[in-house]
């Protein structure tokens, strides 16, 4: 069964404390947290500061996705911050080793972004380091955007790597994941998938995520 991540950038921020509260009685596995610069990509989102309150409102894992530059300044304010596991885009980092190195001695699990873009081969030097890869499906500081069908050729290769190597990584897929596309990138070999409007805008969010669940 996959990992169901609701991307909270979706939910109604007046009403946060009901949106979690459905979070934590669905079959949701992780909360998807969407951090944004407005440098890196064009949009402004939250911080670390968000990420605590969303720490104390549940005990699901924590899956902080940084859209920023220059992330490894930060890195320890989100740990500070409650996230479980901190993605970084390999675009915003120069030196993505020590990052991952980094990410990983303060206790956390690492993930690496890929904007749609950037080949899934520049990852075979960093694939056996690393906890996770997030595929982008969109290209990243919106939600509600279309999922970009060339992704699913982009798993299947991520699959294979990973699968070769004999790693344990996640593919997390994130952006435009819908009831209708989301067996197809299952099958291409995801076990992550992130889901903002899908699972925020549907009138039954928790049944959104059971029906994604069981797929
Ligand atoms: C996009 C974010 C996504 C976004 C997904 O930059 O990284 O996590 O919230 O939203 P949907 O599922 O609506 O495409
Ligand atoms: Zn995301």
């Amino acid at each position: 069964m996959p990992i169901i991540a609701p991307s909270l950038l979706a939910a109604n921020f007046l009403n946060l404390d009901a949106e979690c509260k459905t979070l934590n009685e669905s079959q949701a596995d992780w909360y998807h947290l969407d951090v944004m610069d407005g440098r890196f990509v064009p949009n402004i989102s939250f911080g670390p500061m968000l990420i605590e309150f969303f720490r104390k409102a549940t005990t699901k894992v924590c899956d902080v996705h940084l859209m920023i530059e220059e992330p490894e300044k930060y890195t320890e304010q989100f740990k500070n911050a409650g996230a479980d596991i901190l993605t970084v885009h390999l675009e915003a980092c120069n030196h993505l080793h020590r990052n991952i190195q980094q990410i990983k001695g303060l206790g956390m699990k690492a993930g690496v972004a890929l904007n749609p873009h950037t080949p899934v081969a520049s990852l075979a030097d960093i694939l056996h380091d690393i906890d996770l890869v997030c595929l982008m499906s969109v290209n990243p500081g919106f939600g509600g955007q279309k999922f970009i069908p060339f992704t699913l050729e982009k798993i299947k290769q991520l699959r294979k790597m990973i699968d070769e190597k004999g790693l344990q990584v996640h593919i997390e897929i994130d952006g435009g994941v819908a009831l209708e596309n989301a067996a197809s990138i299952i099958a291409a070999g995801a076990d992550v998938l992130v889901a903002g409007s899908t699972v925020f805008k549907s009138a039954d969010p928790a049944k959104t995520i059971q029906q994604l669940k069981q797929l």
